[in-house]
């Protein structure tokens, strides 16, 4: 998704919008462009392709730029081709307005057919454009006042930064459902899309709410609504720490996230149950407690990954809680009139708490009556300002666009959820005992998986050259399956599927040949002689089997080319384990394909819009 990045302040400002958007490149985006306030006007850059081209472009005529106020962009293109015409930022024909933007302006066409018909005249085909002449024309020397007067003839979303040529020393944004947030410095301000671009300058900022308008220059900020109408929006600590968004000594952003597993998972779980006492506290929860445990239903909607995380919830709530429990595709869920009875629980997992589809099936739900609650990592994100309640991942901020340590965090806060309404119904003391100790005990387990990376890579190396693998599973790890397909697909490109693996013989067996890889993801567990069965069947037809099995699992030997080991764990908590070798094997064919690992193409991290 786009990236906004604005700052006003005593500083020299392109360096800081350079760095801003670096720190906002693992969003996703096609071309990039910064507009800075200099002493002969606001000067424009617009590049296509990397922040560093941009940069180098820029550099060319570096004096140009010699500025305090600016703002910048990463374009990740809805409306129009990736092209330097329509990177932002874009500004009007008129009023000198210059302007960037997150989200999608909806009615855009008719806004530009009106101001086609007054004269204005377009350079690019966006919808971003529209906004920053809309603007231009509603300009009469006050740019806060345009800005809502403009807002409120747009129907879509946005999250923008806009500056006026007469206007020195004044910088005004606003949202509506694409995130944006203000840093509150020491005389100086920072606009960005999300925290990792403000962490750098200060911790103090504060959220945009939807319909929210913050005009800042030297003498202070304010928000306000689109009829000027103050708001006060909460200022927060943001509580990233810059080392947690730096790639350190790893290669990639992916890389050190999986590595950092272990810790990520000991965060999650921090202060949020007591083994001894086979007690699971979670405080996000304390004032709906008692809805979640007498829930008649619990919906779980996300998409890609959370998705996933969601299935395998989906089994720990009902072998543990005994509650009914459903997984819907946030996208799906919100336009096919969910049926949402009395006692109906819903819960939104996403990692970004952005995720457009997310948000909108959340809104359904709650119109209908639902009880929301929300599993979200980013603090302050949307979703988790959206929802009655929730818990945080906390497994600190994620930068690789391929999700990794927010799946393993989603499926433990998953555990907790399921364990404590489980214990305040049919779950047993002790067996909640054991599962608490079991679940405390995973963090260094991961451990002996992640230690196995180079076995992983060289494994890999063998079946990297085939475009179609086959991932497969049963129970808790069908859904580690689909989630390993996905990995493998979006960052290393090879066609990969994952299915239950009894599904194999309806149809998708057609598919195995000579050599082709199929993963089974196989730890012990109630089902695995029938697994052992489906290894049979593909390499009967020349399947490659790569089998994902419990440490000391002789019976899986005789059916498996290639075999990664995970440490013995109860079958409800082994997906934390089997996804971190199904990720390592994802990261190491992305490497050895030479892949961009951790800005993938076509992806973002965040899709904010539909
Ligand atoms: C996961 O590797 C993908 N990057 C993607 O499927 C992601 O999980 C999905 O877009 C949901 O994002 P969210 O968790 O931020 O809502």
């Amino acid at each position: 998704m786009c990236g906004i990045v604005g700052y006003l302040g005593p500083r020299p400002v392109l360096p800081l919008l350079l760095e801003g958007l670096k720190r906002l490149e693992y969003r996703g985006y096609d071309s990039a462009g910064v507009a800075v306030r200099s002493p002969a006007g606001i000067q424009v850059c617009r590049e296509v392709g990397k922040v560093a081209s941009l940069e180098a472009k820029v550099g060319l005529e570096r004096s140009r730029f010699a500025g305090t106020e600016g703002i910048a962009h990463t374009r990740w293109a809805t409306h129009g081709v990736p092209a330097e015409r329509n990177a932002h930022p874009h500004r009007d024909d008129k009023a000198g307005i210059h302007l960037v933007h997150n989200g999608i302006i909806e009615n855009y066409t008719t806004l530009r057919k009106a101001l086609e018909s007054k004269g204005h005249s377009f350079q690019s085909e966006t919808d971003t454009e529209v906004l920053a002449m809309l603007v231009g024309e509603l300009y009469e020397g006050d740019l806060e006042s345009a800005v809502q007067a403009a807002l409120k003839q747009v129907t879509g979303a946005y999250a923008i930064a806009v500056m006026a040529e007469s206007e020195p020393g004044v910088m005004v944004a606003a949202r509506k459902g694409s995130p944006l947030m203000v840093g509150l410095g020491q005389g100086e301000y920072v606009v960005a899309s999300d925290p990792s671009a403000i962490v750098a300058h200060t911790t103090q900022a504060f959220a945009l709410e939807d319909f929210t308008v913050c005009r800042l220059s030297q003498d202070g900020w304010r928000t306000s609504n689109l009829h000027n109408a103050p708001v006060s929006p909460k200022v927060m600590e943001l509580e990233m720490k810059l080392e947690e968004i730096e790639l350190g000594d790893f290669p990639h952003f992916m890389l050190k996230e999986i590595f950092e597993q272990p810790e990520a998972l000991r965060n999650t779980l921090r202060g949020r149950f007591n083994a001894e006492q086979g007690e699971v506290i979670l405080g996000g929860l304390q004032q709906v407690g008692r809805d979640l445990v007498k829930a008649r239903r619990i919906v779980l909607t996300g998409q890609g990954t959370a998705w996933h995380a969601a299935l395998v919830t989906e089994y720990m709530i009902e072998e543990f809680a005994r509650i009914p429990c459903e997984v819907q595709y946030a996208s799906e869920f919100r336009y096919r009139n969910p049926i949402v009875e009395e006692g109906t629980v819903l819960v939104a997992i996403s990692q970004s708490g952005e995720t457009a589809d997310t948000l909108a099936a959340l809104e359904e739900g709650r119109e209908r009556g639902a009880m929301t609650l929300g599993v979200v990592n980013v603090v302050g994100s949307s979703i988790s300002r959206m929802t009655d309640a929730g818990v945080y991942l906390r497994v600190g901020p994620e930068i690789g666009v391929a999700s990794t340590k927010a799946f393993v965090g989603q499926v433990a806060v998953g555990a907790l959820m399921a364990i404590y309404a489980g214990r305040r119904r049919h779950l047993s003391i002790e067996a909640t005992k054991h599962l608490l100790v079991e679940l405390e005990a995973i963090s260094d387990k991961i451990r002996a998986v992640t230690a196995q990376s180079d076995l992983i890579r060289d494994l890999v190396a063998k079946v990297v050259d085939r475009e179609n693998w086959l991932f497969l599973g049963r129970g808790y790890n069908y859904p580690v399956a689909l989630e390993g397909a996905l990995k493998v697909k979006e960052i290393s490109y090879i066609h990969a599927e994952g299915m239950p693996a009894a599904e194999m013989k309806h149809g998708p067996i057609a598919l195995i040949h000579d050599g082709m890889p199929c993963v089974f993801v196989a730890p012990k567990g109630s089902q695995h002689d029938k697994v052992i069965g489906n290894m049979q069947e593909v390499r009967a037809r020349g399947g490659r089997v790569i089998a994902i099995a419990t440490e000391g699992d002789e019976a899986i030997v005789p059916h498996a080319h290639d075999i990664i080991r995970v440490p013995e764990c109860p079958e409800a908590l082994s997906p934390l384990l089997t996804t971190v070798a199904l990720q390592l094997m994802a990261y190491h064919a992305a490497v050895l394909r030479g892949h961009d690992v951790d800005k993938p193409r076509n992806l973002a991290k965040s899709v904010t819009v539909e």
